[in-house]
């Protein structure tokens, strides 16, 4: 029998295209969407939807019993630049719901659970270049302080409870089917957008600011295949480094000249360049690629060619 999966914060940039993935996987019927708002049309005419909200346990736990949900997905989380914003929400929100759901697992409830950590659990201590999977860590913001917190959670559940918890630190996702989410590589999605409709793009970022990212396609196969592997395979369960490519908007900016030569930038950084900067530009991630067989397929021109069609395509520019 497939295994029953339940994704909380399913609406969101990741949850929406990692529900669509697992559908077509494991059965439209077995795998239940939920959020607090209501999600892409596609999105709700494909299988089941429930409105939860993450920091309610028992409304999480009721669609645990009611489903007979095997694995959950927790995707629900206040981002890097929304959380600098709204403090204590953001706190609350990324650390009550893990909580919940690692206590729902502690008590053999649901027996796999997958929570994304992120690049944000670094800071401006860590070694920037090839930042290596243990290293000083020392986050500066709001977000990366409840990632880190979530991290060493993970790990603590694993050891003294034998939770199943399996986690990748994601770079900037960059996708066309859901927006981003109030995240500080949100420009790198912007501004295709921006090229397609208006030509030109300021970006929020300075120019030779470089981040590691990652086309959306890589991350939901890295997550399934991640939760696909042997449990011995999986040796960190704090969360896994994981890479694929790093660029500067400069860099964006000329992948996308190729194809709209007309193309303009400009700059004008506000409050995340100083969350961009404590961040690192580059990520060793071998130990994903030893422990469960990570590769990543696209490079930035792939990216750049899949995003221009697909934002033609969905968002009729
Ligand atoms: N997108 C990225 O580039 C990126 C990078 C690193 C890590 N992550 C992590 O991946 C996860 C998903 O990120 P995303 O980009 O899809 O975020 P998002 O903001 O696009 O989506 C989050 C979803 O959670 C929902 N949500 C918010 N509060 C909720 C609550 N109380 N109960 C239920 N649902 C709630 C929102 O409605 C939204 O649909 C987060 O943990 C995020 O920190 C994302």
């Amino acid at each position: 029998m497939a295994s029953k999966i339940l994704i909380i914060g399913a609406c969101g940039q990741i949850g929406t295209e990692l529900t669509m993935a697992l559908r077509e996987k494991v059965g439209n019927q077995n795998v239940i969407a939920s959020d607090i708002r209501e999600g892409s049309p596609e999105l709700m005419a494909s299988g089941p939807f429930e409105v939860a909200d993450a920091t309610n346990f028992e409304q999480i736990q009721d669609l645990v019993i009611q489903y007979e949900i095997d694995e959950v997905y927790l995707m629900a989380a206040m981002l890097s630049a929304t959380a600098e914003k709204f403090p204590m929400k953001g706190w609350a929100l990324n650390m009550n719901s893990l909580f919940h759901v690692l206590n729902l697992a502690k008590d053999k409830k649901v027996s796999k659970v997958f929570w994304p950590s992120s690049i944000a659990v670094f800071g401006p201590t860590t070694p920037k270049k090839d930042t290596p999977q243990t290293t000083i860590m020392e986050p500066s913001t709001v977000y990366g302080i409840s990632k880190q917190a979530g991290e060493r959670w993970c790990e603590y559940y694993h050891n003294k409870f034998g939770v199943d918890v399996r986690s990748i630190r994601y770079p900037g996702l960059i996708s066309y089917k859901t927006l981003p989410g109030g995240g500080t590589t949100d420009y790198a999605v912007e501004i295709y957008h921006e090229a397609l409709k208006n030509k030109k793009y300021t970006s929020f970022l300075k120019e030779d600011t470089e981040l590691p990212m990652m086309f959306m396609d890589d991350a939901i196969r890295a997550t399934i295949s991640l939760m696909e592997a042997p449990a011995e395979n999986v040796k960190i369960r704090s969360s896994y480094n994981l890479a694929a490519l790093n660029f500067t908007p400069a860099t964006l900016t000329k992948a996308i000249q190729k194809h709209i030569p007309e193309f303009e930038i400009d700059y004008a950084p506000d409050f995340r360049q100083a969350i961009a900067d404590s961040w690192p530009s580059s990520i060793d991630d071998s130990r994903a690629r030893e422990d469960w067989g990570w590769q990543h397929e696209f490079d930035i021109d792939r990216m750049t060619e899949e995003m221009l069609e697909g934002i033609k395509e969905v968002h009729h520019v």
